[in-house]
């Protein structure tokens, strides 16, 4: 008997790619589906052919609103547009994809009794009055602001996930990711990791929203696919927080940057956007406990690879 069949939604996305080559290194035979809305295949980089030609590693075009039946021991539910760009441009389909989507994977799941991973997200926690978040915490949610599409949508993806676990017995784990970065993020997404990066290597000056002391915690993405894989093959369903716990200012993101660099950066500041966090660190006490988790990488190391990655795709 091979190993198991892997189905990883999303997996032509920037955390979907990283997860699909390490269950592939790892020996699974890996479905990855995606519609391609935000995801590439050019994240495989140079390793397409060999997936290609390896007969453990599909690629299937298809959108997660609609049903579909596959043969699969384990889901990796990622689909959803990420970055605040993306979700917000079409904020009803957003909603469809993270209900009718997480619906859908979790009938498959139902029908073929694979286990099930949710890629929740730390915006179920909306503006946190509580530092850092713990798994209980209900969250500040506004649930008729512009964000509301990606942060609500997700709470009731997290509802369906128990509710087919407590009803229909489905294997279920829910992951809530927080902040992550790395190569495969889009040039034009927005987050704040590829728009300073970005700006710096195109000599542009730095947009700050606010004064740039709310702060962010950054997790490197190689960190983030062991959590999730960690998660997985664990008997803790969750929700468990998956991210890196040092928190910075964005003050001081703009430093390590310009350290890596070797040059200062000039940044101008812009007002607010609506509902933005102004802190966000995530307690990893239980992802440490369950799972012997630890995020190892440093965000020095982190950004600089990401600005390599960055100025590859820039064409430098
Ligand atoms: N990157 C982060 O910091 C972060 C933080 C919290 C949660 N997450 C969650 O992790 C998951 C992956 O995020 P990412 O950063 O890789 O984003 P991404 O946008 O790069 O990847 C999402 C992938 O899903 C695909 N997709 C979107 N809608 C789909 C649909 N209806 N049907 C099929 N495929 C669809 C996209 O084409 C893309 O390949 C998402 O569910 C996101 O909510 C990410």
């Amino acid at each position: 008997m091979g190993k198991d069949v892997v189905l990883v939604t999303g997996g032509a996305g920037f955390i979907g790619s990283h997860l699909c080559l390490r269950l592939f290194d790892e020996g699974y035979h890996v479905i990855c589906l995606d519609n391609y809305f935000t995801g590439r295949l050019e994240n495989f980089g140079d390793r397409y052919q060999e997936l290609l030609l390896s007969g453990r590693f599909e690629f299937l075009r298809h959108d997660v609103i609609h049903p579909i039946a596959l043969e699969v021991d384990k889901i990796y539910h990622l689909a959803c547009p990420a970055s605040p760009v993306y979700y917000q441009y079409n904020p009803v389909k957003t909603i469809k994809t993270n209900v009718l989507g997480t619906y859908n994977m979790l009938g498959l799941a139902k029908r073929v009794r694979a286990r099930i991973l949710l890629a929740s997200t730390s915006e179920v926690y909306g503006d946190p009055q509580v530092h850092p978040q713990p798994e209980t915490y209900w969250g500040h949610v506004n649930p008729i602001g512009i964000r509301s599409c990606y942060d609500e949508g997700k709470r009731v993806a997290e509802t369906l996930m128990m509710d087919y676990h407590r009803q229909n017995k489905v294997d279920i784990r829910i992951a809530r990711i927080f902040n992550t970065y790395g190569p495969n993020m889009a040039v034009d997404d927005g987050r704040v990791m590829s728009n300073f990066i970005c700006q710096a290597l195109r000599g542009e000056a730095i947009t700050m929203y606010g004064s740039g002391e709310q702060t962010r915690s950054f997790c490197y993405v190689s960190d983030l696919v062991d959590g999730l894989c960690r998660l997985m093959e664990s008997e803790h369903i969750g929700p468990i927080n998956l991210g890196n716990d040092s928190e910075i200012t964005l003050l001081e993101l703009v430093k390590t940057i310009e350290k890596a660099m070797g040059r200062p950066l000039p940044v101008e500041h812009k007002p607010l956007p609506q509902d933005d966090p102004c802190r966000r660190r995530p307690d990893l006490s239980k992802a440490r406990e369950l799972l012997g988790y630890e995020p190892k990488v440093p965000l020095e190391e982190g950004v600089r690879k990401t600005i390599e990655y960055f100025r590859k795709a820039l064409g430098d």
